[in-house]
């Protein structure tokens, strides 16, 4: 059996794909989630210990308990809209989240974090050209606040104590695994992908497009969206990572190119076979017209590359997931896809 890896919130989209992928790599990963938006279905590739990622003793405990090597921390709060109305859940959670994790590393000696965090870091970009890790950190929301604190955090815990960690800042994550046994099950979904499949499958939930004045080519905004299982192998690389700048370093991960909303909603209806219903909105406060990731350093450092994440697997994974979907909370079945 390889080194055991705790991760916090691997019940949840990303937490569930990065455990298949860590035990493809021959690891043991132990999930520890409340199941607060996770899915006790997609754990799959070792125990579940279900408890509240600030629970610290908990938490202490579980990683003696499975002689745990090192922590993948994804548990959190994760929807941005929300924590505009509840900051304080989002810096408990998130902020506490992070503390609890540290503190219970530096009781069992454990030295090795991998961290999610996110582009929101970045706020709105000045420019439209694709971020890198030294352009300015601006978080114009309690959610992207939460992970720069959580970052700052694991930075001075790395100076410190010695530990070693590596924030990866995803841009967005979308796609399901390709095998078909796990993807993405928000509840409530506010991710665009999921929610045009929804739209096109079965017009039950309406789909906005916030603004399409934008300066881009169509004028809907631009975002790049890296496939789920490309992501999930960041963090098995990353875990092997001998860290410079005093054991403390962030990464962007994309795919280094933009798609505008516009061509998400035209190519979900081709593999839905029929286009999502859609309305023009009026734009949302802070949303930039393009966020795109330089991933130079990501692919660098970490002897990585997005494999499958060209848009068209992007979407027929998650189509596909979707049809055959085998947990979450949508039951309604289209009537033809
Ligand atoms: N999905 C994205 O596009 C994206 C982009 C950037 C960053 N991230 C970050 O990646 C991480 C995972 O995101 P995801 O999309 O897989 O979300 P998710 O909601 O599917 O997974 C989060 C998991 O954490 C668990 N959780 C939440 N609060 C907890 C707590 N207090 N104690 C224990 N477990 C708790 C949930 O039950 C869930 O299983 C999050 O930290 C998120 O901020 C996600």
């Amino acid at each position: 059996m390889g080194d055991t890896i705790l991760v916090t919130g691997g019940a949840g989209y990303i937490g569930s794909h990065t455990c298949k992928a860590l035990a493809q790599a021959g690891l043991e990963p132990v999930v520890y989630d409340d199941l607060s938006n996770g899915h006790a279905q997609a754990v799959k590739w070792g125990p579940l210990v279900q408890g509240d990622v600030r629970d610290r003793e908990r938490l202490a405990r579980t990683m003696s308990d499975h002689k745990v090597v090192g922590v993948i921390h994804f548990a959190g709060l994760i929807e941005v809209g929300r924590s505009m109305h509840r900051p304080d859940l989002y810096w408990d959670h998130n902020v506490n989240g992070v503390a609890a994790v540290l503190s219970a590393m530096r009781d069992n000696g454990v030295a090795r974090l991998i961290f999610s965090s996110t582009a929101a870091v970045y706020g709105t970009p000045a420019g439209l050209s694709a971020l890198s890790e030294t352009d300015v950190l601006n978080p114009i929301n309690p959610y992207g606040d939460s992970k720069l604190a959580g970052e700052r955090m694991i930075a001075a815990n790395c100076a410190a104590f010695g530990m070693e960690a590596v924030a990866l800042r995803y841009f967005n994550a979308s796609g399901a695994d390709p095998d078909g046994e796990l993807g993405e099950a928000h509840d409530p979904e506010t991710h665009l992908i999921p929610l045009a499949i929804e739209a096109a499958l079965t017009g039950s939930r309406p789909l906005t497009v916030f603004g399409r004045d934008f300066p881009t080519d169509d004028g809907s905004c631009v975002r790049d969206y890296i496939h789920v299982a490309d992501l999930a192998r960041a963090h098995v690389l990353a875990l092997g990572l001998s860290t410079v700048d005093q054991g403390f370093e962030a990464m962007n991960l994309g795919r280094g190119q933009g798609t505008s909303v516009l061509e998400v909603i035209e190519a979900v209806g081709q593999a839905c076979g029929r286009p999502p219903v859609y309305s023009v909105g009026d734009r949302r406060a802070g949303d930039p017209p393009i966020l795109v990731a330089d991933p130079a350093r990501a692919m660098k450092r970490l002897t990585w590359k997005p494999e499958i994440s060209d848009f068209q697997t992007i979407v027929d994974t998650a189509v596909a997931w979707r049809l055959n979907r085998r947990f979450g909370g949508i039951t309604t079945l289209p009537a033809a896809a």
